[in-house]
């Protein structure tokens, strides 16, 4: 069976993209984010993942407001860039795990999680920059499953959804039949809020309790209603969905214990709180 090794929770903002075009990475603006990578990077090449099962939230490029789905699984052999422009001009696309994108589909269907499947899917920054920060000299050495969960047009799943599908995704991978190595990723947040009268919105005690719980105590924001979570994170702080799903799925199996390798805080980026942080599966 597939062997699930941990999780990576990162925030996404299409000016990293620019920022790694330009080579600001040692800027002093830039710096205090793209330091908290390199522990990461190393963690990975130790433990070398095959796949990575990316939870992430389309901004309306694939899925627009007509369109909506609440959970969507990509079933395709590769991802292609569509960003909304300010980010690195060319992105490599994305290879799919199409086998397991179809264990995962069925998987979540027999537990009665009813997703749309996706045999064509452009992905955003969401998707794409996490994997450029994780592996920048390209030509990554992984495949992925991208999930995208809904966090722009209400209404949105509750936490407590979230956190169940993203536990049942875990199963699927544990009981996928492959001898590969498989990572999740969450894609979103912290908070921000990016218009509106509290744009600029940020919760740094919120954030760092967000995090610590991430270790502590998994379920804890499973508490809040998508409102309260809106309320204390801002309207795009509920990409915080994002690292809940994908802290949900490292509960799948019989140890559920997790060490964290490395985490990072730093206010702002952008309009964004950034969050960074990578636990390990005690198996
Ligand atoms: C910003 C943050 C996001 O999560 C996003 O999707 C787009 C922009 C920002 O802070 O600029
Ligand atoms: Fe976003």
């Amino acid at each position: 069976m597939a062997q699930l090794i941990g999780c990576i929770g990162t925030s996404h903002i299409p000016a990293i993209g620019g920022a790694i075009h330009k080579g600001l990475q040692q800027d002093p603006y830039w710096k205090p984010f793209f330091d908290g990578f390199p522990p990461i990077r190393q963690w990975l090449g130790e433990k070398k993942p095959d796949v990575i099962v990316i939870f992430y939230n389309d901004h309306g490029l694939n899925f627009f407001l007509d369109n909506m789905p609440t959970f969507a699984v990509g079933a395709a052999p590769e991802y292609l860039n569509s960003d909304e422009g300010w980010g690195i001009p060319s992105l490599e696309p994305l290879k799919g795990e199409v086998d397991l994108s179809w264990h995962i589909i069925n998987t979540l269907i027999d537990k009665e999680f009813d997703i749309v499947s996706c045999q064509e899917m452009l992905v955003d920054h969401a998707c794409s920059l996490p994997l450029k920060l994780l592996y920048p000299e390209g030509n990554y050495p992984v495949t992925v499953v991208p999930i995208c969960i809904n966090t722009v047009q209400f209404p949105l799943p509750k936490a407590s959804r979230v956190y169940a599908m993203g536990k049942a995704v875990g199963e699927a991978i544990a009981s996928w039949d492959s001898s590969k190595t498989v990572a999740v990723l969450g894609s979103g947040g912290l908070s921000h809020q990016l218009d509106g009268e509290r744009a600029g919105h940020i919760n740094k005690a919120f954030d760092l309790q967000f995090m610590e719980s991430l270790l502590s105590n998994p379920e804890w924001a499973t508490q809040f209603s998508i409102h309260e979570l809106v309320e204390k994170t801002g309207t795009q702080g509920v990409e915080l969905l994002m690292w809940l799903a994908m802290r949900a799925a490292l509960t799948a199996g019989t140890s559920p214990g997790v060490r964290k390798v490395h985490s990072n805080y730093h206010i702002p980026i952008s309009n964004t709180a950034t969050g960074l942080l990578a636990l390990e599966k005690m198996d």
